[in-house]
């Protein structure tokens, strides 16, 4: 028996002795009182009584423990033309100062702070300076919109907003202010203050009495302490999109976080403590969280903070470069980053000047990785292993891997291998039975979840168990539905929500449809994922005109982009929509959606039984058409 069947063998027969060995790799200022407390199943709680505190473990004991001179943190801006080393006394320094001042403006432990921040070293200060007080931090990506970002505020009632001026996007500046200020006006919440780091590209102009610039903020703070915190308290909120246009906050305790992520590194990405990983996404997601700053950091790696895209800034050569600038061990991207360095430079001829020598393997995850991407990636990387893994912002850290530190298993080009010990992944048909070996279901965990998986949403565990935990009883519903095959690898292949992946990132389509159904022109509407060669899946909107409404399609269609741009952001890359004389639905007048998506995906489709009026599918398809799709004759 291999390395990995004996580890997850052992796990399966022993989870919480599994759970209990891992916990000891980890400070704890209490040891836990026990493992796991299934007193409120199905709510379960890792590590209750323990004590921790997590900024502790990321920082303070490397610099204990003799490591405070080893890089902690490189980050690396093709944007602003720098490149700036943190050691981990540097970055422990800092962080404890922000803190001081986040403690002196009032916050506290339990209390939530918002961070609407670029890829700046400050961001990964301000999200451990939380750490450290015990607060909660909720960071909202850079690339929503005003009134997403005030329905977080909302939800999740900061004391103190910490922005800065303005993020860098390779073809303008985004200016923050604006759209923090434009939030605060759409929120009912009051913050007490925000924190602004004024960037040289632009400097934003300043509320008085509300705002603080960044360098007053800090100016005189006392470094504070770490506060001991429960294991089972708050460590921070993420928001993602779920199956309705709200979206849902995502909470990470500290103690399952700290040993979950701890023990990641070594056993999925085969990284140690002074190796340098390089997560190349966005401290916005939980890619961002997890591995940019808590798994690299808890491990005492040197952890690669990249402000720059994978193209234009200034080539497809960048991520090599970048690679072998910093000696980056493992590497960790969307596909579609990939997909857009192979548009770019299909031979990587641009890898040539920037040899990533060091680099021993590339992890891709965030959207599924099509074969041809993972192919032409083994291809580029001479023979080094191309993972694909599985997981989502609730699990915080991989559902199914192949584990390089544990065993590297033979690779199943669109497959992310089998489930990580902690896991156990079953596919379920409607009936919740194990569905037979290749037949696709949805994916699900049994429950317990392992320690680092959410173990509840923030404002309420009702709204967690309704959403996750109460179609199949005893497991979590991932919400994906795949397969898997008789070696037990997995195939996650699509939502069964409005969930779409977009550029790798996770989008509503949902919300979408609030926006564009928000409309005065509007009756009705539909917007669903289509299959993009680039971008994985795009947003397409489908719109009804109201009655007597006869102004050009063109001139609402650019309205209805804008709406969503406005209001969402520009990362829903809602570029298409089109004005249709009915949406297709079935008699009972439920959307066709799946349809559509089959469609233009070129898939094939079948003509319902139930249609109401068959002819809309024939415009549509012909409407389709005449945008460069190929639709199927229906089966
Ligand atoms: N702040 C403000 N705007 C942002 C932003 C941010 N942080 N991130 C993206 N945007 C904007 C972009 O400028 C773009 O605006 P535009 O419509 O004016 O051009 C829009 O949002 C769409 O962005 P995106 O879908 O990311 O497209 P892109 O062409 O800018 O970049 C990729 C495409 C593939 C290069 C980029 O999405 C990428 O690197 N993706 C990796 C995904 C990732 O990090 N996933 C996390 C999980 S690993
Ligand atoms: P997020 O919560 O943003 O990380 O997005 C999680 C979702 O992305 C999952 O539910 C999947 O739909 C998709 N996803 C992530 N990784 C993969 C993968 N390796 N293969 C297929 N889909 C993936």
């Amino acid at each position: 028996m291999g390395a990995y069947q004996e580890t997850y063998d052992r796990w399966l027969a022993d989870p919480e002795g599994f759970w209990a060995e891992r916990a000891r790799d980890i400070d704890w200022s209490r040891e836990p009182d026990a493992v796991l407390d299934r007193s409120a199943d199905p709510i379960f709680r890792w590590y209750p009584g323990g004590r921790l505190n997590t900024c502790h473990n990321a920082l303070d004991r490397h610099v204990r423990d003799g490591c405070g001179d080893r890089a902690a943190l490189i980050h690396d801006s093709p944007v602003t033309g720098t490149v700036t080393t943190y050691t981990y006394a540097e970055l422990l320094d800092r962080t404890a100062r922000v803190a001081g001042a986040l403690a002196r403006l009032g916050v506290g432990r339990g209390d939530r702070v918002v961070l609407y921040m670029p890829m700046v070293p400050e961001a990964v200060m301000a999200m451990l300076a939380c750490a450290r007080l015990g607060a909660v931090h909720s960071v909202v990506f850079g690339g929503f919109a005003a009134a997403e970002l005030a329905t977080r505020i909302d939800d999740c009632t900061p004391k103190v907003v910490v922005t800065a001026s303005c993020g860098i996007e390779p073809s303008h500046v985004v200016r923050y202010m604006p759209l923090l200020d434009h939030a605060l006006e759409l929120a009912e919440h009051r913050v007490w203050h925000c924190v602004v780091l004024q960037r040289p590209q632009h400097t934003a102009e300043l509320t008085p009495g509300r705002d603080l610039d960044w360098d007053a903020f800090l100016d005189g703070a006392q470094p504070a302490p770490c506060t001991e915190v429960e294991a089972t308290d708050p460590l921070y909120v993420l928001y993602t999109s779920g199956t309705t246009g709200t979206p849902k906050g995502v909470v990470r305790d500290n103690g399952g976080h700290a040993v979950a992520l701890n023990w990641s590194m070594p056993a999925v990405y085969g990284v140690d403590a002074g190796d340098v990983f390089w997560a190349a996404s966005d401290i916005g997601w939980v890619v961002g969280h997890s591995y940019i700053v808590y798994g690299p950091l808890l491990r005492g790696c040197t952890t690669v903070m990249y402000e720059g895209k994978p193209v234009g800034t200034p080539d497809a050569g960048a991520f090599w470069r970048v690679c072998r600038d910093h000696g980056v061990d493992v590497m960790f991207t969307a596909p579609t980053a990939m997909r857009a360095i192979k548009r770019d430079d299909p031979r990587a001829e641009l890898m040539a000047g920037h040899d990533p020598g060091r680099l021993r393997a590339l992890f891709l995850a965030g959207e599924r990785c099509d074969p041809d991407t993972l192919l032409w990636c083994q291809g580029i990387l001479g023979g080094r292993p191309v993972i694909d893994h599985w997981w989502q912002t609730e699990t915080g850290w991989p559902m199914a891997a192949n584990c390089l530190g544990i065993e590297a298993l033979p690779v199943k080009p669109g497959s992310p291998a089998r489930a990580v010990p902690g896991y156990d992944i079953r596919v379920l048909d409607e009936d919740g039975h194990d569905a037979p070996i290749g037949e696709i279901g949805a994916l699900c965990v049994r429950l317990p979840l392992p320690p680092g998986c959410t173990p509840t949403l923030w404002g309420g565990d009702e709204r967690w168990i309704d959403g996750y935990l109460s179609r199949f009883p005893g497991h979590y519903m991932t919400a994906d539905a795949g397969h898997m095959d008789a070696d037990r690898y997995v195939y996650v292949m699509s939502r069964i929500d409005d969930v779409i992946n977009t550029a790798g990132h996770r989008l509503s389509t949902g919300r979408m449809e609030e926006v564009v159904a928000a409309h005065p022109d509007v009756a009705e509407c539909a917007v669903v994922g289509v299959a993009d060669a680039f971008k994985g899946q795009v947003p397409m909107g489908f719109a009804v005109l109201k009655r007597g409404v006869d102004r050009p399609h063109d001139d609402v269609v650019a309205e209805l982009v804008q709406r969503v741009r406005d209001q969402i952001g520009p990362v829903a890359s809602f570029k298409q929509a089109s004005i249709v004389r009915a949406l297709p639905k079935t008699r009972s007048g439920k959307v066709l959606r799946g349809t559509i998506r089959r469609m233009a995906d070129g898939e094939v489709w079948h003509m319902p039984a139930t249609i109401e009026d068959p002819s809309v599918l024939d415009d549509l398809a012909a409407l389709l058409e005449s945008f460069g799709h190929t639709v199927r004759p229906h089966a």
